[in-house]
């Protein structure tokens, strides 16, 4: 038997949602990480430090009596956003972050951003007060082919934005590519990346190959394999610009299983014990607490988790649900296609 005990993992990229759906997934995040940035597109989205307080309040209100957990809030960026509003919510320190999803790039994200000048006032605003810029880094462009929109989005938008503001702190969001990988281990400062879960377990044969699983779709896509052993190789690399962002999006069975099928994958229960598989597999068990436990915080400038987690390797395969239910109806859990033995205790 193996054990590891690591500083409680934080989230750096979480969808609660909201209502019945919120009480039906925070516990289990809550039950393995410590904090969690929490993604703000709500219908209607989360924009002004009011609407971020409220929600706040509506997450701990959800939480289970006895249960610790953080949400770490941010504001969806749109071209109305007001500049003051944004550095009093973070002042404040209601509001860790910003999100900036490109309108039409993903779930929500139509009241996002169609042209960055129109928020530059907002971001210089960030940059001289020091709050990050969490991305959404794809082109909503329909003509830019989807396995590519993270790559063009580097380059069209990302590389752009950074010489024009290179004091301006962003976080390429759930990274994909080894572009993006690239990118940012090649950037001098104030650009760090999160990874997910499923990122490093799946390519898109798990979506297309031998029927489509729409329990693998999610945005950006899952790409070629190549890919994802790039990201292997930056998330137990240890290097602290890469850290976890499980970008747990749930959604209910039957928006996911339909001709048109929602984005997004569910996997906060299982994420911890996926992690270690993957660590163990590529022989870096040593390096999951920088990954999950370590970089995140040194990156938002948070102090570690004092709390711990322990994991033991069972020598049986470790049973997950294969759905939850919730007040909304069944969320399908991550399946990630090989035993996992490791086990949250
Ligand atoms: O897969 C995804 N689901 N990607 C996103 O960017 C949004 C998320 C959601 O909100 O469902
Ligand atoms: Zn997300």
């Amino acid at each position: 038997m193996v054990e590891i005990t690591i500083p409680k993992p934080d989230d750096w990229h979480l969808h609660l949602r909201d209502g019945a759906m919120l009480e039906g997934v925070l516990p289990y995040s809550a039950r393995h990480f410590a904090r969690a940035i929490i993604m703000p597109n709500l219908m209607p989205p989360v924009v002004t430090g009011a609407d971020a307080q409220a929600y706040r309040d509506r997450i701990m209100a959800a939480l289970p009596k006895g249960m610790q957990f953080k949400p770490l809030m941010t504001l969806y960026l749109t071209e109305g956003t007001d500049a003051a509003d944004v550095a009093r919510a973070h002042t404040s320190g209601l509001v860790t972050a910003v999100k900036l999803y490109p309108a039409g790039a993903t779930t929500n994200s139509n009241s996002g951003v169609r042209d960055l000048a129109k928020v530059m006032p907002v971001l210089e605003k960030m940059a001289e007060i020091g709050m990050p810029l969490c991305i959404h880094g794809e082109v909503a462009d329909p003509s830019v082919d989807i396995f590519d929109r993270e790559a063009v989005f580097i380059d069209t938008v990302l590389d752009p934005l950074r010489r024009t503001l290179p004091q301006l702190k962003m976080t390429l969001e759930h990274v994909t590519t080894s572009n993006g990988v690239d990118y940012v281990m090649a950037a001098d400062a104030n650009l760090a990346a999160s990874i997910t879960t499923h990122h490093l377990m799946i390519n898109r044969n798990a979506i297309l190959a031998g029927g489509i699983k729409p329990h693998y779709y999610c945005l950006p896509v899952a790409k070629r394999e190549s890919h994802r052993l790039a990201l292997r190789k930056a998330a137990t690399s240890g290097d602290s610009r890469f850290f976890l962002g499980t970008d747990s999006a749930p959604h209910v069975d039957p928006l996911k299983e339909c001709a048109c099928g929602c984005a997004g994958i569910f996997t906060s229960i299982n994420t911890l014990s996926c992690l270690a598989h993957v660590f163990e597999e590529d022989n870096a068990l040593d390096r999951l607490e920088k990954f999950a436990g370590l970089n995140g915080p040194a990156w938002y400038g948070l102090p570690v988790n004092g709390e711990t987690v322990t994991l033991i390797k069972r020598d049986q395969p470790v049973s997950f649900p294969s759905r939850i239910e919730t007040g909304d109806g069944p969320v399908t859990v991550f399946d990630p296609r090989v035993p996992i033995h490791w086990e949250v205790v």
